[in-house]
C-alpha cells in the first residue's frame, strides 16, 4: 500500500497515546488531562514524571516510594565517572549525555526481546535518577574540578544545581528551575519521542531507547533552539536593533529562533508560564537587559509574522531563565533531556504495551533497470 507522501510527517497520527494533549489553536497543553498551568502551580517534578510515566497521580505512599527510589539511584558507577573524564573538555554536552546513558545499558544490562516489568520500572528510575548527575559530573570535570556527589537532603532539582554549581540553590530559584523540568516533562509525538518510539518497537534496551531520542533532541530546530535564541539575543544587543535585524532576516528568508511550532499556532502555553517566570526571576535577582531585547523580538514578530500563526514556543524564554540560573548554554539542551527523559519513558513504555515495529514505506523517485558499468569503464558524463 502507498500512501501521499507528507513531509515531515506532518498530521499523520504515529501512534495511540493517552499520555498527553495538545490543542495547537486553543494553546492548550495537558498531561494524562490535567491542564500545564495546574501542574506547574502546584506539582512537582518527579511527581508530574510519575503521573507521566504510570498514567496516574500517585497516592502519598507511591510518592514517597518513587521519591526515595529515584533518590537512592542517583550516583553513578566510578566507570562512568572514568569514562566521563576521558571526554574532551570541549566535547558537545548532549554527545557526553548520549554517551554515558548508552554505557549505562553494559552496566545494567537487560535482556532485548525479553524487556520484563521489573527490567522498565529499573531502568526508569535509574533514568529518572541518573541523567542529571551525568550532566553535572560532565560540567564539573570539564571545568577541571572533582564532582561533586549528590546531596540526599536537597530534592530533584535543588540537588541538580548544587552538584552543576557547587552552591545550594535559594529555595525560590530551585522551585523556578522545578517549574522548568515540568513543562519541558512531554510534549506529544515530537521528534524526539518519535524516536523512542521508533527505537523501543525494535525491543532495544531502555538505554539505547533514551540514547536514541537523546541525540534527536540535540538538533537545533528541536532541543537547540533555546541556546540559539540567546546567542541571537547577544548578536541583537540593543532594543533600537531588534527591528532591523528581523527584518533582515526575514527577508533573507531565514528564521528567527525561538518562534513558530509545528502544533502551536497561538503563543505556546508554556512560553506564556516561562515569561512569568522569567519575570519573577528578574524582579527577585536582578534585572535582564537581555529579556527587553526578547520582548521586543516577541512583539515585532507578532506584528510581522504573528499573521502566520508564528509566536514564540517554548525555547523562547527558557534561555533567559536558564541564563540567570547561571547555567551555561551549552547546558540548556542536556537541560532538557533530564525533563524530557519524563515523556520519552512514558511513551516506551505505552509502546511496549502494545508493541508492532515501526516499518514506513516511502516514495521512490529513483531509476529501475540500470544496467552495471565495471569500474574501468566509467567516467564523468
Ligand atoms: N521565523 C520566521 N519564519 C518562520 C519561522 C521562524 N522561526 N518558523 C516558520 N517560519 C515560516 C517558514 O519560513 C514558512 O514560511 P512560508 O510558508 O512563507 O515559506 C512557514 O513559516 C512554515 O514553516 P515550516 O518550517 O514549514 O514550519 P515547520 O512546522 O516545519 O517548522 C519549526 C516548525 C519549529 C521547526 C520552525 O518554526 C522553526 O524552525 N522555528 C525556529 C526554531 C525553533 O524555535 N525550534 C524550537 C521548536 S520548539
Amino acid at each position: 500500500m502507498t500512501g501521499e507522501y507528507v513531509p515531515g510527517l506532518e498530521g499523520v497520527p504515529a501512534t495511540r497515546s493517552n499520555i498527553s494533549f495538545v490543542d495547537g489553536k486553543a494553546g492548550v497543553l495537558e498531561y494524562r488531562g490535567i491542564p500545564i498551568d495546574q501542574l506547574a502551580e502546584s506539582s512537582t517534578f518527579l511527581e508530574t514524571s510519575f503521573l507521566l510515566i504510570f498514567a496516574h497521580l500517585p497516592i502519598k505512599e507511591e510518592l514517597l516510594n518513587y521519591e526515595a527510589e529515584v533518590l537512592s539511584h542517583r550516583r553513578i558507577k566510578y566507570r562512568i565517572r572514568d569514562m566521563i573524564k576521558s571526554f574532551p573538555e570541549s566535547g558537545r554536552p548532549m554527545v557526553a549525555l548520549q554517551c554515558c546513558i548508552a554505557a549505562l545499558g553494559m552496566y545494567y544490562p537487560v535482556n532485548e526481546g525479553t524487556i520484563k516489568e521489573e527490567h522498565t520500572y529499573e531502568s526508569t528510575i535509574r533514568l529518572m535518577a541518573k541523567l542529571p548527575t551525568m550532566v553535572a559530573t560532565f560540567h564539573q570535570m570539564r571545568l577541571g574540578n572533582d564532582p561533586l556527589t549528590p546531596r540526599d537532603d536537597l530534592g530533584h532539582s535543588a540537588n541538580f544545581l548544587y552538584m552543576l554549581t557547587g552552591k545550594e540553590p535559594d529555595p525560590r530559584i530551585a522551585r523556578i528551575f522545578e517549574v522548568c523540568l515540568m513543562l519541558h516533562a512531554e510534549h506529544t509525538v515530537n521528534a524526539s519521542t518519535f524516536s523512542a518510539l521508533v527505537t523501543g518497537s525494535t525491543l532495544a534496551d531502555p538505554y539505547t531507547v533514551i540514547t536514541s531520542a537523546a541525540g534527536t533532541l540535540s538538533g537545533p530546530l528541536h532541543g537547540g533552539a533555546n541556546e540559539e535564541v540567546m546567542a541571537m539575543l547577544r548578536e541583537i544587543g540593543t532594543i533600537e536593533r531588534v527591528r532591523p535585524y528581523i527584518e533582515d532576516r526575514l527577508s533573507r528568508k531565514q528564521k528567527i529562533m525561538g518562534i513558530g511550532h509545528r502544533v502551536y499556532k497561538v503563543k505556546d502555553p508554556r512560553a506564556i508560564i516561562l515569561q512569568n517566570l522569567a519575570v519573577e526571576l528578574f524582579d527577585k535577582f536582578g534585572h535582564s537587559r537581555l529579556y527587553d531585547i526578547a520582548v521586543e523580538v516577541e512583539r515585532v514578530c507578532e506584528e510581522l509574522i504573528g499573521s502566520k500563526g508564528l509566536y514564540p514556543n517554548v525555547d523562547f524564554y527558557s534561555g533567559l531563565v536558564y541564563d540567570k540560573l547561571g547555567i551555561p548554554p551549552d547546558l540548556y539542551t542536556p537541560v532538557f533531556a533530564i525533563a524530557r527523559v519524563a515523556g520519552w519513558l512514558a511513551h516506551w513504555h505505552e509502546q511496549l504495551a502494545d508493541n508492532r515495529i515501526f516499518r514506513p514505506t516511502q516514495v521512490y523517485t529513483g531509476k529501475h533497470d540500470v544496467e552495471y558499468t565495471p569500474v574501468s569503464l566509467r567516467s564523468y558524463a
